[in-house]
């Protein structure tokens, strides 16, 4: 019999009894019953138990030098495990393998961590020992599901008719919102690539080819600040569309949506997907990407206490701020302390100032700036919050639309801390209609708040100069559980209108033709009116899996300052290759 494996180490039950086996795998658990020495043995399939028994006495000693993390392959016989040890909870559960012949492939060092589920080891060390982690079942399940759900989006589009291109990862620097990733040319001294942080333009510039239906999943490279959701390096699933409108863009991409939860959670989807407009997402949940898994509501009360005896009150309406009100359900009895730390985690996360509350308890409603406000008020404050008798009403005042998104975060807070928020049923929503452009306190000028290759509704183009702000784009999010996971716009295709956008963002013509003249240009030569979408995968999967980090749906992911622990990226390079390259380095450089 070679030593090729007949089985994987999850595969094997009491159908195969008495069979002879051979299998290959890593040590993965070990106990020395004296005369029995038992082995969890594990591949990606799974772990079968095997034994070496003191009648054998050569088998048994080699046994007796195994260690974890060590790699094996044995032949033996399937065999029923002793009453006692049978475990029901895993397919492998009713057998072992009893050895009668075993190679060691490899030894191997003991592992910095335990090769297990719920993993208690720091981060750093995990990224460090990158490959260690990714044996772990948890791990490898992410990346399995990643792998399946990458297969059913090519599969979707490929049936569907759209031609998949391979875009370049060697482009012009094009600066869409973050940073760029530079890459200098040798052979062209002083000038620099830049990786793309989405192939935006070519994949218009293939529209205009005529291509009509394109998709890619593609990486991009963004370097920006990180976060639990966002790696310098990730992948979309990139797609474009001529002769279409946004509905024909939802639908397909609700369909997607539909088909992975289906296929791979067993989950229907309830489809279309609600959409809300950004106003509405603004002012009702205070966030433009809301977590529709619990229904708790923004409300205004600017009105009832415009004129009330609290001063704040009155000054931020006057100042044209607003008043703002969430009800908590069944909060109305929470003692001091509990409301001193939540207003605490509030103020320190959303930024707010300060919080308000008010009690509805027995008919009688008590708030903590009470003493300055008229029963009526209150009265009047509770109906517009749709607070009733037992419930808790937290207030939030300043100026808009700030303190719309501290509302919106002191939302998420309540939802999580007080278990408001339904995790069994996945709420996928459009937001559309966003602002054109926003002004940038800093730079002192508009900024594409999608990009700047998205279209202004049609019945807005004569208010592009008047009053910008004033200005809606044809621009749409997906939004699953409070998360952004894809967004895409329809286009502008007109070099005119391109080039009043880019006047608008304080583009002027000499710098629009430096930096995007290519796409003028191509725009000169008939263009299909196009839209599209691109939809952020780790993100999806990550969702999926019920994964809280990026990192955890990628196999090399970056940590949180954009280094590689593992391989020590990024890393100095020796003074001949710069010089190569033309480049010196600034003497301020730090570490
Ligand atoms: P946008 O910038 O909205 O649009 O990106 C599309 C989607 O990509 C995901 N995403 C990220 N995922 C992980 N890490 C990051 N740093 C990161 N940045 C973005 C998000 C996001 O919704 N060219 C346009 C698309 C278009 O208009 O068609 C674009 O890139 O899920």
């Amino acid at each position: 019999m070679s030593w090729l494996r007949t089985h994987t180490c999850g595969e094997l039950t009491i159908d195969e009894k008495g069979k002879d086996v051979v299998l290959n795998g890593w040590v993965s658990k070990r106990r020395d019953l004296g005369g029995l020495i038992f082995i969890d043995l594990r591949d990606r399939y799974g772990i079968t138990q095997i034994v070496f028994d003191e009648t054998n006495e050569k088998i048994h000693s080699l046994a007796e030098n195994l260690r974890s993390e060590y790699v094996i392959g044995v032949k033996g016989k399937v065999i029923n495990r002793s009453k006692e040890t049978i475990n029901p909870e895993m397919k492998t559960g009713e057998i072992e393998v009893e050895v009668a012949e075993m190679k060691i492939y490899s030894k191997s060092k003991t592992p910095p961590f335990e090769i297990k589920d719920n993993l208690k080891t720091n981060e750093e060390t995990r990224l460090k020992y990158r490959y260690l982690d990714l044996r772990r079942n948890e791990l490898q399940e992410k990346l399995i599901l990643r792998s399946k759900v990458y297969h059913t989006i090519r599969n979707f589009y490929n049936e569907r008719d759209f031609t998949e291109v391979e875009t370049p990862v060697l482009m012009k620097s094009t600066p869409e919102g973050a940073r760029d990733y530079l890459v200098p040319s040798r052979v062209n001294p002083g000038k620099f690539f830049a990786l793309p942080q989405s192939p935006q333009t070519y994949k218009q510039l293939l529209m205009v080819s005529g291509f009509d239906r394109y998709f890619q999943i593609v990486k991009c490279f963004r370097d920006e600040d990180l976060r639990a959701d966002r790696q310098p390096e990730f992948t979309q699933v990139d797609v474009e569309m001529s002769f279409v409108d946004e509905e024909v863009i939802y639908e397909e991409h609700e369909r997607l949506m539909a088909e992975i939860w289906k296929e791979h959670l067993g989950v229907e989807l309830n489809t279309p997907f609600p959409r809300i407009s950004y106003e509405e997402a603004m002012t009702t949940y205070g966030s433009d990407k809301p977590d529709l898994r619990f229904d708790v509501k923004i409300h205004d009360i600017s009105d009832d206490v415009a004129e009330s005896g609290f001063k704040i009150f009155k000054s931020t309406v006057d100042k044209g701020g607003r008043v703002l009100s969430i009800t908590v359900p069944g909060e109305g009895s929470m003692g001091r302390g509990a409301l001193d730390r939540l207003t605490d985690k509030v103020t320190s996360e959303t930024g707010a100032a300060g919080m308000i509350f008010m009690k509805l308890n027995d008919g009688e409603i008590t708030c903590s700036v009470g003493k300055f406000l008229e029963d009526e008020t209150m009265q009047t404050m509770a109906k517009t919050s749709e607070a009733e008798d037992g419930d808790l009403v937290l207030i939030l005042a300043g100026p808009a639309p700030d303190v719309y998104k501290q509302m919106g975060g002191l939302r998420l807070i309540i939802g999580n801390q007080f278990d408001l928020i339904d995790k069994d049923q996945p709420r996928f929503l459009w937001v559309t209609d966003f602002p054109l452009v926003e002004w940038s306190k800093e730079d002192l000028r508009y900024h594409a708040l999608h990009h700047p290759f998205t279209s202004p509704k049609e019945e807005d183009t004569d208010k592009l100069e008047s009053d910008p702000k004033a200005v809606k784009a044809r621009a749409y999010d997906l939004v699953l559980n409070g998360n952004e996971i894809g967004g895409g716009s329809i286009r502008i295709h007109t070099p005119e209108l391109q080039q009043r956008m880019f006047t608008l963002l304080g583009i002027d013509e000499q710098e629009a033709e430096e930096k995007f003249g290519f796409l003028l240009d191509a725009f000169k030569y008939g263009a299909p009116p196009h839209g599209g979408i691109a939809l952020g995968l780790d993100r999806i999967v990550m969702l999926m899996s019920g994964a809280t980090s990026l990192r955890d749906v990628i196999a090399f992911p970056k940590n949180q300052r954009a280094q590689s622990p593992m391989d020590n990226s990024p890393s100095e390079v020796d003074e001949s290759q710069l010089k190569e390259l033309h480049i010196s380095l600034r003497k301020t450089v730090t570490q």
